[in-house]
């Protein structure tokens, strides 16, 4: 049932913060971003660009900085490699790196300091405009045969408020998320009446951690306007969230995928096997040599 005053369009807009340095990853970030160190062969920002269209997204706002070109010419016309792969009849490869382009519209703005993530979605006001936005982070992926977005879209859709996709995570690990306050037992879409950025375990409202994926109504904007630096010294994005919050406008989904964090060199090689081992044309041969080298 849709709430009086829900809004029926779908989102068509998503932020993707890309500006940040990537310093979990060095040596490997020093010249290269993050964002595109691969999966398999598909860089990890393609599979969240990905999980966004599948989901009904057209627009992707990026918010980009310094030494991240390489993100806009992996999505922009590669005119050389296009024309020469054209030459040698290379179809699929042509078809390929075409597909590239084509999966959406590309809009890039500048966040010029690294001043925390409330600061990037700011950045991206002028480009989302007054109407709801996807913000996805680029370190997490879901496991792309589950629909990651979805279940936010819904919660979007039937309440009209500002949604953050949780998943719950040992209590150990509660100090790396904003944490939101449980909802009734079993439910998967409740309203949040606290969050916080990356509390000691004693300090957590729950375990129930958001893990890089919003559904937003432009309204936090005028909070991000607002914002105090938070932890960090940062303008965090989980403070402009406390104030929807208040305003009870903020409510959590849970996320029923799969989750890789690529910012963690574990879980980054974990979701390299399980991505080549799903893959039809390497995943046998994958799976018998990992058969032969683990005893
Ligand atoms: C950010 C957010 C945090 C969220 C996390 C998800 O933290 O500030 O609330 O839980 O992303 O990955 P970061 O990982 O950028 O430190």
């Amino acid at each position: 049932m849709l709430e009086a005053g829900a809004p029926m369009n779908s989102v068509k807009k998503a932020v993707i913060p890309v500006a940040g340095l990537g310093t979990r990853f060095l040596p490997a970030t020093k010249a290269m971003p993050k964002e595109m160190l691969p999966l398999v062969d598909t860089p990890v920002i393609q599979h969240v660009v990905d999980e966004a269209i599948r989901a009904g997204v057209e627009t992707l706002v990026m918010v980009t900085g310094r030494g991240k070109a390489a993100i806009e010419n992996h999505f922009d016309v590669a005119y050389e490699l296009e024309d020469t792969l054209a030459r040698r009849g290379k179809e699929t490869d042509l078809e390929t790196v075409r597909a590239i382009t084509a999966m959406g519209h590309f809009v890039y703005v500048r966040q010029g300091e690294p001043l925390g993530l409330g600061h990037a979605v700011l950045c991206a006001k002028r480009a989302v405009g007054d109407e709801p936005f996807a913000l996805l982070l680029g370190d997490d992926v879901f496991d792309e045969r589950e629909p990651a977005l979805d279940a936010l879209l819904e919660a979007h859709r039937a309440t009209g408020k500002s949604v953050v996709g949780v998943q719950e995570v040992p209590l150990e690990h509660v100090r790396r998320y904003g944490i939101v306050s449980a909802g009734e037992d079993g439910n998967a879409v409740w309203p949040v009446t606290r969050i916080v950025e990356k509390p000691t375990p004693d300090k957590a409202p729950s375990r129930f951690a958001v893990v890089g994926r919003y559904v937003l109504t432009p309204e936090v904007f005028d909070h991000l306007e607002k914002l105090e630096l938070g932890v960090g010294g940062e303008y965090q994005l989980t403070d402009a969230l406390m104030k929807l919050a208040e305003e009870g406008r903020l409510v959590a989904a849970r996320i029923p995928a799969r989750r890789f964090d690529t910012g963690d060199k574990l879980d980054y090689l974990k979701a390299n096997v399980e991505f080549a081992l799903k893959r039809d044309d390497l995943g046998p041969d994958f799976l018998a040599y990992l058969r032969e080298i683990v005893r």
